[in-house]
């Protein structure tokens, strides 16, 4: 069973870190007052700390074995203009824990500092005598004293830590993060030395405190001892900040009223020798947890912008709660009320909503019978289930080459395939990234052949003729996505539009595992009775609900808002990328593009600097980015079955891949951020 630990101070910076660090080894709790940690619900518990019967009541319904805490008034000034709260807050919670802890035979580990000696040395070990100098170190110490006395099943960790916050230009690493990220001049002491470590290693240190069953005063810190202002500099190096927005100042040429120690150094040479532990350069210890935000862990408590993201709003929320309350919530009005939405809204006769993009393109390869005698011809360039959809059918299936500034395929790409002009051929041309491609062209140089669009991207986009994609005036069947990502969203899901009142009926009828309703179209010429259906044709559940239509139909109200908002930010962003020498945007400009991706493309070569490394920097700074996609045929799946060469066949899809990236563009993004992205691009690029 896992040992289960009580952190107070639970929406602050290191009980949240601890969080993310310790979750799968303990089973932790976390206290909060006023502020929310922000984590899942489940984990925290609300108690104010000061009040001894609040405390006394969580202890007991949780009955930890370990309370670590973390809780405390940390901000100097604070403490210095507010004595009282900085008492009650630093020693008095420290009296109620330690009461607790001796009652129920609790372990107390108490986050102590490195502020509470007067800075005349270096490097100062656990035994050095305190000499605290202003009322922080004061009551920090005070409460240090008060542990020993009152326990002896205590754990002291004296330390200084960086990590990744919870609340934006809280505490040291993150205000230099955000100032430099602002390109702001930022002064930082550099006479004020200390030996800060990462939270993630202060936590592996607890781990390992807890297990041995430490008991007693340990220092957790650095082997080196920093300035203020060269940690600054480390973080430039490594965040790829520019260096000259740090300036050198010295803490004794400013006159602060608040005495401070200017050496904060921590020897650990007893934890080192105590517990054989290695400890990481800093510079190690921030490349490290440089990394974890790559890895996301710490996107629940600091979210980063991703490149695509929905927006609800109000009515949205009233019109699914509408459907809750008042009517079916399956298989009912408000589907058939967003496909008559949708078909007046593209100018198509019909429309069809389903499960997503991908089960409506499998619904448009079975309704057009594809086979193992047809050939479907598609964009290399497309998410998977593009080809999947008739590979499902059992058709063969080939990629023409993209267009290199459309990105879309085109009728003289197809031409250029052995058997592109067969006339088994389909084509599912994908309008990528929101870019509409020729349909017209492919449909009048193939005459013969069925066309059904993946416009997964393009819901709102428009054709160079002023019609809507979706109108079908080129192809059998047109299909959207309303993933949350895309122009609109219905959480998940998709509609096919077509102008053929056969293709219409079939997909109704396949949508819904083939089953038949309407006896007209009966095999059997005697229905058993009025619960009768049919089932002649395999399908499977592919079957959007009214609640997601309910959303669907709100959003659609937003479209043009939201495709008017995509196309400004496309804009801006061209205007400045233009300026750029060593990128290019991916697409050219084109007005009726619905703007679903913003498509960088880098020669990753030229600036010597990999992708990966562009991407992990771009998200330690708070930004996500993405890679739209892999080519389909390199997938180990298509490798199999299909024999084309493709470095021969599709140059121009290869080398778009091997430089794309895809950068935020959505309704929600602010120009602030779009500037914020561009400075990042200069700053790593130019
Ligand atoms: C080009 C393209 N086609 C099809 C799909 C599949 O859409 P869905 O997730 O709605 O099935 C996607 C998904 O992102 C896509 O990008």
């Amino acid at each position: 069973m896992k040992k289960k630990i009580l952190i107070t101070g639970g929406a602050g910076f290191l009980s949240q870190n601890l969080f993310i660090y310790l979750k799968d080894y303990f089973k932790l709790y976390l206290t909060f007052n006023n502020s929310k940690p922000k984590i899942s619900k489940e984990f925290f518990v609300k108690c104010n700390l000061e009040n001894y019967l609040q405390i006394k009541k969580t202890v007991e319904i949780i009955k930890p074995d370990y309370i670590i805490n973390t809780a405390g008034l940390t901000d100097v000034e604070k403490c210095e203009l507010n004595k009282n709260k900085a008492y009650n807050q630093n020693v008095n919670i420290i009296v109620n824990l330690c009461n607790l802890c001796k009652k129920y035979n609790i372990k107390l580990i108490h986050i102590s500092t490195d502020h509470i000696f007067d800075g005349k040395k270096s490097f100062y070990s656990e035994n050095d005598k305190a000499f605290p100098l202003n009322r922080y170190a004061k009551t920090k110490f005070i409460a240090e004293k008060k542990i020993k006395k009152y326990l002896s099943n205590y754990i002291i960790i004296r330390s200084n830590f960086f990590g990744w916050d919870i609340n934006k230009s809280k505490k040291f690493f993150s205000w230099l993060i955000d100032n430099l990220n602002a390109k702001k001049n930022i002064k930082l002491y550099s006479d004020v030395f200390f030996t800060p470590v990462s939270s993630y290693f202060l936590s592996l240190v607890l781990k390992k405190l807890i297990k041995e069953d430490f008991k007693g005063l340990i220092n957790v810190s650095s082997n080196e001892r920093i300035s203020k202002y060269h940690f600054g500099i480390l973080i430039s190096k490594i965040f790829l900040f520019k260096k000259t927005l740090i300036k050198k100042i010295k803490y004794k040429d400013i006159n602060i009223k608040i005495k401070r120690p200017l050496d904060m150094s921590l020897s650990n040479k007893f934890l080192k020798k105590k517990f054989k532990i290695k400890v990481p350069s800093i510079k190690n210890q921030l490349k490290k947890i440089f990394e974890q935000r790559f890895e996301g862990s710490f996107d629940t408590i600091n979210p980063i912008i991703q490149y695509g993201k929905h927006h609800i709003d109000n009515k949205d929320i009233q019109s699914v709660t509408n459907i809750m309350k008042n009517a079916p919530i399956a298989q009912s009005k408000e589907i058939e009320k967003f496909e008559n939405n949708i078909a007046n809204f593209v100018g198509a006769k019909y429309a069809v909503a389903v499960s997503s993009c991908s089960a409506g393109m499998h619904l448009a390869c079975k309704v057009l019978n594809l086979n193992n005698k047809n050939n479907l011809i598609t964009s290399p360039i497309s998410f998977v289930s593009t080809a999947n959809s008739a590979l499902h059918c059992g058709s063969k299936i080939s990629f023409a080459d993209i267009d290199k500034n459309t990105l879309n395929i085109t009728s003289q790409t197809i031409s250029n395939l052995t058997e592109g002009n067969s006339r088994n051929n389909v084509f599912l041309p994908v309008h990528f990234g929101g870019n509409p491609s020729n349909t017209k062209s492919i449909f009048n140089s193939f005459k013969r052949n069925k066309i059904i669009e993946d416009a997964a991207h393009s819901f709102g986009a428009k054709y160079d003729n002023g019609r809507m994609v979706g109108s079908c005036d080129y192809s059998d069947m047109t299909v959207f996505s309303f993933h949350p990502v895309k122009t609109i969203t219905t959480a998940e899901g998709g509609v096919i539009t077509t102008n053929n009142n056969d293709y219409y009926e079939k997909l109704r009828v396949l949508r819904s595992h083939g089953i038949v309703k309407d006896k007209k179209y009966f095999n059997n010429r005697k229905s058993h009775g009025p619960w009768y259906y049919e089932v002649s044709s395999l399908s499977n559940h592919y079957r959007i609900n009214d609640l997601q239509c309910a959303l669907g139909n709100s959003q659609l109200e937003k479209v043009e808002k939201f495709v008017n908002k995509r196309r400004k930010l496309a804009e801006f962003y061209f205007a400045e990328f233009s300026k750029f020498k060593n990128l290019r945007v991916g697409q050219k400009f084109n007005e009726n593009s619905s703007y679903h991706l913003f498509i960088l493309r880098i020669d990753f070569n030229k600036i010597k600097k990999t992708r990966t490394e562009i991407m992990k920097i771009l998200r330690a700074r708070g930004i996500g980015s993405q890679v739209h996609y892999i080519p389909i045929p390199m997938h180990p799946l298509y490798k199999k079955i299909n024999n084309q060469n493709i470095n021969k066949e599709l140059p121009n899809a290869l080398k778009y891949y091997k430089e794309a990236l895809s950068i935020p563009i959505f309704y929600d993004l602010s120009y602030n951020n779009q500037k914020n992205i561009i400075n990042i691009f200069k700053d790593i690029i130019e």
